[in-house]
């Protein structure tokens, strides 16, 4: 199978063509055929690219771990998938990802795609909206009429956020440039706070239930005095990973696969109550400029997508 790789001792995301044999999916484990991948652009840089689990070096790695795809091959005691079933997930971030034709992943980090999306759309959802869930839901332990501020509301998380806590019920307020005011509008946001010119302390009336952070820094240590002493603040900003800062560090997750979560979410995009965003849709070739900001003329929301191979009838 044709795969692309993270080429050795690269700061930059060059990426190099090789041809690995097809992967044999072993117990457990399901074979995806990947039709497309949404590319988060910080991933060269992650702990996970240029380690192994135990810490040791890694080289090479094949980046990019959400995808959209048909069931290639079921490993030994998978029951609840079928060969050429359409699916979307993720896979373990220490594993090849799905820069290839073809990906192994855990068949409890996967579910049926939802049916009323295109597969270059499917593959924007699965890490986005399952970091967007688990921040609202399992660290912030959203409640209807919680009043819920959004970080970087107009980032690909930050849209699931906003819609899903609208959904529950939260009241949300979101940071963002002025131009995508309308837009955050039209999913749920109620109030809007422009981050060039606006320092959210001094805007939002009194504290909130939820800080739900996707930019950390400055902005993160600015929120925790906007947080109700018995509520949450969630971030999961890349620069959170590393902070020596207790606060931040209590505030980090990362996202975990969770089938039952991605089919409650593929349920609420089919009945046309949660939206994807595709900020462009690149040629498997051309996935390197997706990580080096080089792709032009996208929408601006959402992930770049990058095609693998053409979906199967
Ligand atoms: N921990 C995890 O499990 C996990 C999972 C997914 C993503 N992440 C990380 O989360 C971060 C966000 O991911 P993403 O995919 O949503 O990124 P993204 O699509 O690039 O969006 C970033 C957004 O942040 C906005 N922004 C930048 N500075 C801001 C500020 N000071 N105040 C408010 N908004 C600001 C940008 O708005 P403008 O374009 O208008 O400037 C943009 O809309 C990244 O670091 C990513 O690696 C972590």
């Amino acid at each position: 199978m044709k795969v692309l790789r993270l080429a050795k001792s690269s700061d930059s995301a060059k990426l190099v063509e090789a041809t690995l044999a097809e992967p044999e999916p072993g117990p457990g484990q399901v074979l995806v055929r990947v039709s497309a991948t949404a590319i988060t652009p910080t991933e060269p840089g992650w702990f996970v690219t240029s380690h192994d689990a135990s810490g040791a070096p890694r080289e090479g790695a094949i980046l990019s771990h959400e995808f959209s795809g048909t069931v290639a091959a079921l490993g030994s005691s998978v029951h609840d998938f079928t060969v050429g079933q359409a699916v979307f997930g993720m896979n373990d971030w220490f594993a090849d990802g799905a820069l290839a034709e073809y990906c192994l992943t855990g068949h409890t980090f996967l579910a049926p795609a939802p049916l009323r999306l295109a597969p270059t759309q499917a593959a924007t959802v699965p890490i986005s909206a399952l970091t967007a869930w688990q921040g609202l839901f399992q660290h912030g332990h959203l409640h209807p009429g919680d009043r819920v501020l959004v970080h970087g509301g107009a980032g690909a998380v930050g849209l699931f956020a906003i819609q899903i806590a609208h959904l529950h019920g939260a009241h949300v307020i979101a940071t963002a440039s002025p131009e995508d005011f309308p837009l955050l509008r039209g999913l749920g946001a109620k109030e809007l706070i422009d981050y060039h010119s606006q320092r959210f302390e001094e805007v939002i009336q009194g504290p909130v239930d939820i800080v739900f952070d996707t930019v950390g820094g400055d902005t993160l240590l600015r929120s925790f005095a906007m947080v109700k002493h018995d509520r949450f603040v969630v971030t999961i900003a890349t620069t959170s990973e590393s902070s020596g800062d207790p606060r931040v560090k209590n505030s980090f997750f990362i996202v975990k696969p969770n089938p039952r979560q991605l089919m409650e979410i593929a349920t609420l995009i089919d009945t046309g109550k949660l939206r994807t965003f595709v900020d462009a849709v690149v040629p498997f070739a051309d996935a390197a400029d997706a990580f080096n900001g080089k792709v032009t003329g996208g929408t601006g929301h959402g992930k770049v997508v990058v095609t693998v191979n053409p979906p199967t009838l």
